[in-house]
């Protein structure tokens, strides 16, 4: 059984993972800001299977408090999953400044937090894996995304190297670049999935994928996995 944190356990890919995971015996450090979902995870998995910590990724000192609090009581996890994510469907020109410093802080900053922050002990330990949820917009320009993708592109950047730095230390990064899965992330009135719903990815294929790469024997790096419906070409 492993220890895996997750980064966004609430809603979506993080909650398929949350469950499944948990369902399959390994112990969750669920990260997120709605503190009653995090409550509804651990009343549905028990509380020896899901450890809830209320955290906005792109706070420092919140991403620092509770990766030490995780690590001084059970040590570095197994596996860091970086899912955590927003995204804003508008053209570059109409976006709010604010909503640019959101994406970036969400999606680039925090993943760059928590990952900094958990290193050092898998370092230590000599073994670990890291799983970043990116995106096809971190690998080619989409109209109406052009903060997400800056900050998809910046993760898969930051990926690289960091896969590079930590192979000799017995830590394996992947990073796995999705086109549409159907989650929240899809908001039918401010965000909607401009293909056909029916043909979406759902969100347990990625935790299927994640299962697999976990399972895997270390001998192999999976360095970067892109994935989409059909329907989509990327
Ligand atoms: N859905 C897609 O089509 C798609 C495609 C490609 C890539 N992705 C990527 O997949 C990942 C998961 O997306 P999803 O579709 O599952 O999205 P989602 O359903 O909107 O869920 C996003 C999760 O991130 C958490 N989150 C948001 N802001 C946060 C913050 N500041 N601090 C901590 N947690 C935060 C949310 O929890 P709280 O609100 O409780 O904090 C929620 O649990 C994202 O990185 C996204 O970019 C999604």
């Amino acid at each position: 059984m492993k220890s895996i944190l997750v980064t966004g356990a609430t809603r979506g890919v993080g909650e398929a993972l949350t469950l499944k995971f948990a369902q399959k015996g390994h112990v969750i450090y669920a990260l997120a800001r709605t503190r009653n979902q995090l409550n509804s995870l651990v009343e549905k998995c028990g509380a020896d299977k899901v450890i809830p910590f209320e955290v906005d990724v792109s706070s420092k000192e919140q991403v620092e408090e509770a990766t030490a609090s995780i690590q001084r009581e059970y040590g570095a996890p197994d596996v860091l999953i970086n899912n955590a994510g927003v995204v804003e469907n508008v053209s570059f020109a109409e976006q709010e400044l604010e909503m640019i410093d959101r994406i970036v802080d969400v999606n680039l900053k925090g993943t760059l937090y928590v990952t900094r922050c958990i290193v050092p002990g898998m370092i230590a330990r000599g073994s670990g894996r890291i799983i970043n949820v990116s995106s096809v917009a971190g690998t080619r320009g989409i109209p109406g995304q052009a903060a997400y993708c800056a900050s998809k592109f910046g993760m898969n950047g930051f990926a690289d190297t960091l896969a590079q730095e930590l192979l000799a230390k017995g830590i394996l990064v992947t990073t796995i670049c999705p086109g549409g899965i159907d989650t929240p992330l899809w908001d039918p009135e401010k965000n909607p999935y401009p293909g056909d719903k029916a043909r979406i990815m759902k969100p347990e294929e990625i935790v299927d994928l994640i299962e697999y790469l976990i399972d895997q024997p270390e001998g192999t790096l999976y360095k970067k996995i892109v994935m989409f419906p059909t329907n989509e070409w990327h």
